[in-house]
C-alpha cells in the first residue's frame, strides 16, 4: 500500500508536469516554428520565408545595399482572385544569400476607404522596383498604378520614396510618361555614370520606349522616343549592362498568360536593339511546362550577383490571377556564352553554381 505522503507527492508531480506540458505546448503553437536554412533554390515551387510562409512578392525586383539583397514584390491580398483586386502594396524580403529571405513586411501600403489617397484599396500596384539614388541618397520605388476604378485602361508610374531600403516608403506622386494612356510593364535602368531610364511599353499601341529621368530620380527629364528595334507588344523587360552591352530580356504580351520569351542586345539603350535567340533551354517539370511557355514564367529582373564575375539571376513569375498569392518563381541561374544569355533549366542550384563555372570556364 502506498503512503498519504507518497500519494500526496505523486499529485504534486503529476500537477508540475501538466504545468509544463501545457507550458511548453503553448509555447509551441505561439513561436510558429522557425524554417531552417535552406540550401538550394528550386525553381517553380513553393518557396518559403523565415517564418514558413511562402515569399508574397510577386512581380519583383532586388536591391543590393550594404551587404544584403532587398526583394520587393507584389504583397497579393490572402483569398483574393486578381478580379477581386488582390495588390496590397509592396512586400520587402532580406537575404544574404539570395535563397533564405527573411520577411521584412509591407514597406508601401494600400489603404481602405480614402479616396482622397491615390493607393487606396481597388487600384492596381504591380512590377515594383526599387533603386539607390546615390546623389540623394533617396531609395526610389517604381510601380505600375492603376487607380481605383479605371481598371486596365490608364496606367501611370507610382514613385515613393524612402531613407531606408527596409522602408517604409512614402507615397511621392504618379506621372502618365509617354502618351494620355501611360505605359505599362517596365523597366527602370541606372547606367554606369548613374543615369536612371525608364523603359517601358506605351499603351494604347504597345510600342517599346524610353526616356532619361531627372537627377533626383523623381520624373523623365525628356520626351520619350521609340525604342528602336525592340518589337512591339514586349512586356516584363529586364535589362542589365555587361561589357559594354546591354540585354533585355522579356516577353510577349498575352497577359497572366505564359508566351515565349523575347532577347535582345544593343550598345545603345535607344537602339537600335538586335533580335538574339530565345536564351532559355529545359523543361520545368513541376509544371510541366517547356520554353514555348518560358517554363510557365514571366520575367521579372535580373539580379547582378555581388561579388561573383558574370554572375546574373533572371528572375521570372508565375502567374495564378484566380488566387495571385499563390503565384510562384522561377529563378535561374544566366551563363554567359559567347558574350550572349544562355538560361537552362535546374531543378535545383544555388550559388556554388556560378563558382563551379568558372572553375569550368578556365580548365
Ligand atoms: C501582364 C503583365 C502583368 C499584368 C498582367 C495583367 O502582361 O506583365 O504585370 O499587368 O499582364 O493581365
Amino acid at each position: 500500500m502506498p503512503s498519504k505522503t507518497h500519494i500526496h507527492f505523486s499529485k504534486f508531480l503529476l500537477v508540475q508536469l501538466t504545468i509544463l506540458v501545457s507550458f511548453f505546448g503553448l509555447k509551441a503553437i505561439a513561436q510558429k516554428p522557425k524554417q531552417p536554412e535552406k540550401q538550394i533554390i528550386e525553381p517553380a515551387k513553393e518557396w518559403l520565408d523565415n517564418k514558413a510562409n511562402p515569399i508574397n512578392a510577386h512581380g519583383g525586383g532586388v536591391l543590393y545595399y550594404n551587404g544584403i539583397y532587398y526583394w520587393y514584390g507584389e504583397h497579393k491580398i490572402p483569398g483574393k482572385s486578381e478580379e477581386q483586386f488582390a495588390d496590397g502594396g509592396i512586400h520587402c524580403y532580406t537575404s544574404k544569400d539570395l535563397v533564405n529571405w527573411t520577411d521584412g513586411g509591407l514597406v508601401l501600403g494600400v489603404e481602405n476607404n480614402s479616396s482622397n489617397y491615390d493607393l487606396e484599396y481597388g487600384c492596381l500596384i504591380e512590377r515594383p522596383k526599387v533603386v539607390f539614388n546615390a546623389k540623394t541618397r533617396k531609395f526610389l520605388a517604381y510601380f505600375k498604378f492603376y487607380p481605383k476604378g479605371n481598371g486596365y485602361e490608364v496606367a501611370y508610374v507610382g514613385v515613393a520614396t524612402s531613407e531606408s531600403p527596409a522602408g517604409p516608403f512614402k507615397y511621392s506622386h504618379k506621372f502618365l510618361g509617354p502618351s494620355p494612356k501611360g505605359s505599362g510593364d517596365f523597366s527602370m535602368f541606372i547606367d554606369d555614370n548613374g543615369d536612371l531610364f525608364h523603359l517601358a511599353v506605351r499603351k494604347p499601341d504597345k510600342a517599346f520606349i524610353i526616356a532619361k529621368m531627372r537627377d533626383d530620380y523623381m520624373l523623365p527629364i525628356e520626351e520619350y522616343k521609340e525604342v528602336k528595334n525592340v518589337e512591339h507588344h514586349t512586356e516584363a523587360p529586364a535589362i542589365v549592362k555587361i561589357n559594354g552591352v546591354y540585354h533585355l530580356l522579356g516577353s510577349g504580351s498575352t497577359g497572366w498568360k505564359p508566351n515565349i520569351a523575347r532577347y535582345y542586345t544593343s550598345t545603345n539603350l535607344y537602339g537600335p536593339w538586335k533580335k538574339e535567340e530565345n536564351p532559355c533551354t529545359g523543361f520545368n517539370k513541376v509544371d510541366s511546362l517547356g520554353i514555348e511557355k518560358t517554363w510557365g514564367g514571366q520575367s521579372s529582373f535580373i539580379i547582378k550577383v555581388n561579388g561573383l564575375k558574370d554572375a546574373y539571376v533572371a528572375m521570372f513569375d508565375v502567374w495564378r490571377p484566380e488566387m495571385p498569392i499563390k503565384g510562384r518563381y522561377i529563378w535561374l541561374p544566366i551563363v554567359m556564352k559567347q558574350n550572349k544569355f544562355a538560361i537552362n533549366w535546374l531543378d535545383s542550384w544555388n550559388l556554388d553554381f556560378f563558382k563551379q563555372q568558372s572553375f569550368n570556364s578556365k580548365k
